[in-house]
């Protein structure tokens, strides 16, 4: 069967490539799932991956099959998989494997200390952008039928999820921690997916990007019911003089100088969640005294999030089915930019990195309403 697969380590390497059909039995203990993949989103990561600057082979062989945000149906079960995933149903995989640290064998092996992790379609494992996959159950998380047309989008909603849930999480320790207002970074795909998180929890929302409005995705925020700030017209600062103190800022720029900028106005009590994979090597000059003496005085967080454990796609399912419900048709919005095909790699490439319109790029491997193969 076909997938598109890149050589780690040559630049612009992605070529289509033929692999066997996985089994069900390939999973041991009967609990293998074989999916037939309909819909694949690509995303930084990819463009990297097919840069050469990120991105491993699996041992034993000398291409990746890429795709991490994969979409599905269920065509096979083997006889131990729980009743909850069934031939039929549609599926999400999960992108990280356990390795050895202590945190794999409780099942959040997003919180891995080995230098070494396992990722489908990052590092060391076969990713989705292929005709079928299979997979252990433990990985594997079903979705309603009511999300066939945004369901490629649960797996950059749960690295938003993982974010907030955790934000929540360690501000348990205030007691009475009641945030209000939440400010994003980035209008991206997972800056608008975190926006939609934080609306979704009752937030007052901000969100501030580069680009000036009006354009689609600071609509995208004013439909959402929060105001979008462009960082050439004011500063950080100036943003929250007129909409802060924040509770909450989450990042998703990619841009790391952000984040100082970002420390300095967060609100007492506040926290401020890093997801930016910033690969690169930019250097700049902070206030370090004000930074600390606002950290300390206010009892101020930041944290770093990456990946996300099987309760963030528990919560981005519920989330995903919320957002249909109070804010019908956003999700559709964010996927504007379908590939047709697994041939079709060359475009999915260029959309990638050329189409400065685009939020999701994703490839329909399959027609949604395709009958299960088995
Ligand atoms: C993926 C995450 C992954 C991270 C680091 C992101 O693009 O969505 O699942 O953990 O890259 O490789
Ligand atoms: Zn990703």
């Amino acid at each position: 069967m076909k997938a598109i697969a890149v050589t780690p380590g040559t630049r612009n390497s992605i070529h289509l490539q033929d692999i066997p059909k996985p089994s069900v039995d390939d999973v041991p203990a009967g609990k293998g799932v074989l999916v037939q993949v309909l819909r694949v989103g690509v995303d930084g990561t990819d463009k990297e991956i097919n840069d050469a600057e990120y991105g491993a082979a699996p041992p034993g062989d000398d291409f990746l099959v890429i795709g991490h945000e994969n979409f599905g149906r269920v065509v096979e079960v083997g006889p131990n998989v729980p009743d909850t995933i069934r031939p039929g149903g549609y599926v999400v995989a999960s992108v990280r494997r356990p390795g050895s640290s202590i945190y794999g064998k409780i099942g959040l092996q997003d919180f891995t200390t080995d230098d070494v992790y396992y990722e489908r379609g990052i590092n060391l494992l076969h990713g989705y952008l292929t005709e079928y996959y299979v997979e252990d159950s433990d990985y594997v998380f079903p979705l309603p039928e009511t999300l066939r047309e945004v369901g490629v989008l649960l797996e950059p909603t749960t690295v938003a999820e993982k974010g907030i849930n955790h934000a929540y999480e360690i501000q348990r320790r205030l007691k009475v921690w009641e945030p209000r207002k939440a400010l994003v970074l980035g209008s991206g795909t997972i800056g608008l997916l975190m926006a939609m998180a934080a609306r979704l929890r009752g937030l007052e929302l901000t969100v501030a990007s580069l680009p000036q409005p009006p354009y689609r995705n600071s609509e995208l925020v004013e439909q959402l019911g929060g105001v979008y700030a462009s960082t050439q017209d004011r500063s950080l600062a100036e943003i929250s003089a007129a909409r802060g103190p924040f509770d909450l800022i989450m990042d998703a720029t990619g841009f790391s100088p952000i984040i100082w900028e970002a420390a300095e106005v967060l609100g007492k009590n506040g926290v401020l969640v890093l997801s930016s994979i910033t690969g690169g090597n930019r250097t700049v000059e902070i206030d370090s005294d004000a930074i600390n003496l606002s950290f300390v005085l206010g009892n101020k967080v930041m944290v770093g999030t990456v990946n996300a454990s099987p309760a963030d796609f528990r919560s981005g399912v519920d989330d995903l089915i919320k957002a249909q419900a109070i804010f019908p048709g956003w999700l559709d919005q964010l996927l504007t930019t379908p590939i047709a095909g697994l041939d079709a790699y060359d475009d999915m490439i260029r959309a990638l990195t050329e189409d400065r319109e685009a939020i999701k790029v994703f490839v329909e491997v399959a027609d949604n309403g395709a009958k299960a193969v088995s």
